[in-house]
C-alpha cells in the first residue's frame, strides 16, 4: 500500500477474494465471512441465504457451554442440520462459556464431527444476560482468563481445527486490548474476529479516529496472526475503508446483511450500488415464506423487517401493525 507521502505510487487494492488458509481443516474461500446474529440468523435464513448464494462461509451464532455435561450426539446433529444444507461451505461453530473444562469438552465434541473446520470462542457478547453469568464480554476484565479458556479449547481438539476468537474492544475500556490479543495469540488462536466497540459502549456510535485506532492496534499486537475487523461495514466502500486504515486481514459483516443481503457479495465483486427495493423484497419474500404462524415467528420475521428497513421505515411500522396474515399477504 502506498503511504500518504508517496502519492505517485498507486494503492495496491485489497484482494477480498483472496483465500486465507488457517489451519490443515480451514482455509477461509475469502476475506469476507457474515458475522454471527443469535436469534436472527436462524435456519430460515440461512438457508435463504445459502440457495441464494449469498454466504461465504459458515460462521454460527454462539452455543453455551454453560451446563456440567457436554452434549450428546443427537443434540450436536440437531445444531449443525442447518448447515448441511451448504457442505460445501466451512463451519465455523462458535461457543460461549466461561469454565475451561465445559468448554473444552464441548469443542472436543463438535470438532469430531467432519463438518466442522473451526471453533470460535465468543469473548464479546455485551448483552446483559450473557455477561451477568460471567461469559462473553465479561471475561475481558481479565485478559489472562481468557488466555487460559482459548488454551484448554487448542488443546482439546484435534491440530487441524481451527481455533479462533471473537472479541470487542474491551468490557469497559480499551486498556486492556493489547494484553487480550497478547493472551489469545499465546494461547494459539489462529485469526481472530475483532469488533471496535467496548461492551460498555454497546451499539454506540464511536468516531471514526478511534474505531480505526482500536482495530490497527489489535492488528499490529496479533502480528501474524490473522484479524478481522467488524462493525457497522454496510458496504463496500466501508470494507475497503477499514481494511485501508488497520491493516486488518478481512471483515465480518453483522447487521448489514439484513439491510443488504448481498452484502458480501458486492464487497467481493466490488460492486459499490446500494441493494434495491426489489433485492430487499425478493430476499424477505424468501424470509416470510419460511417462517411459521408461531408468535416466535412472527416476532422473528418483525425483527428481519426492522433490520432490513430500519426501526422508523413505514414497511416496518406497518409490519408491526398487522396481524400474521396481514403481514404474510403483504410479503408473499
Ligand atoms: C441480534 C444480534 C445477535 C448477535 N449474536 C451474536 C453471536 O451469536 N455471536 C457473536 O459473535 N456475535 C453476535 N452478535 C454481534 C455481531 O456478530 C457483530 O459483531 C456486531 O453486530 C457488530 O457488527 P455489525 O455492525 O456488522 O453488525 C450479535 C449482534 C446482534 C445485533
Amino acid at each position: 500500500m502506498s503511504s500518504a507521502s508517496d502519492e505517485s505510487a498507486p494503492d495496491t487494492e485489497f484482494d477480498f477474494r483472496a483465500p486465507l488458509r488457517l489451519s490443515r481443516r480451514l482455509t477461509l474461500p475469502c476475506r469476507v465471512v457474515w458475522s454471527p446474529l443469535q436469534g436472527v440468523m436462524t435456519r430460515t435464513l440461512l438457508h435463504a441465504a445459502a440457495q441464494l448464494d449469498l454466504i461465504p462461509c459458515w460462521f454460527t451464532p454462539f452455543f453455551s457451554t454453560g451446563g456440567v455435561s457436554v452434549p450428546k450426539s443427537a443434540a450436536v446433529r440437531r445444531k449443525l442440520a442447518p448447515y448441511r444444507v451448504r457442505p460445501d461451505l466451512p463451519l465455523v461453530f462458535q461457543l460461549i462459556g466461561h469454565d475451561a473444562g465445559s468448554l473444552a469438552a464441548t469443542a472436543a465434541v463438535f470438532a469430531q464431527e467432519d463438518c466442522v473446520n473451526g471453533i470460535n470462542l465468543n469473548f464479546a457478547c455485551p448483552s446483559k444476560t450473557v455477561t451477568a453469568s460471567g461469559n462473553g464480554a465479561a471475561l475481558l476484565d481479565r485478559p489472562s482468563v481468557v488466555g487460559e479458556l482459548t488454551r484448554a479449547v487448542v488443546d482439546a481438539v484435534p491440530g487441524d481445527v481451527s481455533v479462533s476468537v471473537k472479541l470487542r474492544t474491551g468490557k469497559d475500556s480499551a486498556e486492556l486490548l493489547p494484553q487480550i490479543v497478547r493472551e489469545v495469540c499465546a494461547a494459539g488462536a489462529d485469526w481472530i474476529v475483532f469488533h471496535w466497540r467496548t461492551a460498555a459502549e454497546g451499539y454506540c456510535p464511536v468516531n471514526a479516529a478511534e474505531r480505526f485506532r482500536r482495530i490497527r492496534l489489535a492488528v499490529e499486537t496479533a502480528g501474524t496472526v490473522p484479524v478481522f475487523g467488524n462493525g457497522d461495514v454496510t458496504d463496500r466502500a466501508g470494507a475497503e475503508e477499514l481494511v485501508r486504515e488497520t491493516g486488518c486481514a478481512g471483515v465480518a459483516v453483522g447487521r448489514g446483511v439484513l439491510s443488504d443481503p448481498w452484502l458480501a457479495k458486492r464487497i467481493l465483486s466490488g460492486d459499490r450500488n446500494a441493494p434495491t427495493l426489489e433485492e430487499r423484497t425478493a430476499f424477505l419474500r424468501m424470509l416470510a415464506s419460511g417462517t411459521d404462524s408461531t408468535r416466535r415467528g412472527r416476532n422473528w420475521f418483525l425483527e428481519c423487517v426492522k433490520m432490513t428497513f430500519g426501526p422508523d421505515s413505514q414497511e416496518f411500522r406497518e409490519a408491526r401493525a398487522g396481524g400474521w396474515d396481514e403481514l404474510r399477504a403483504r410479503w408473499s
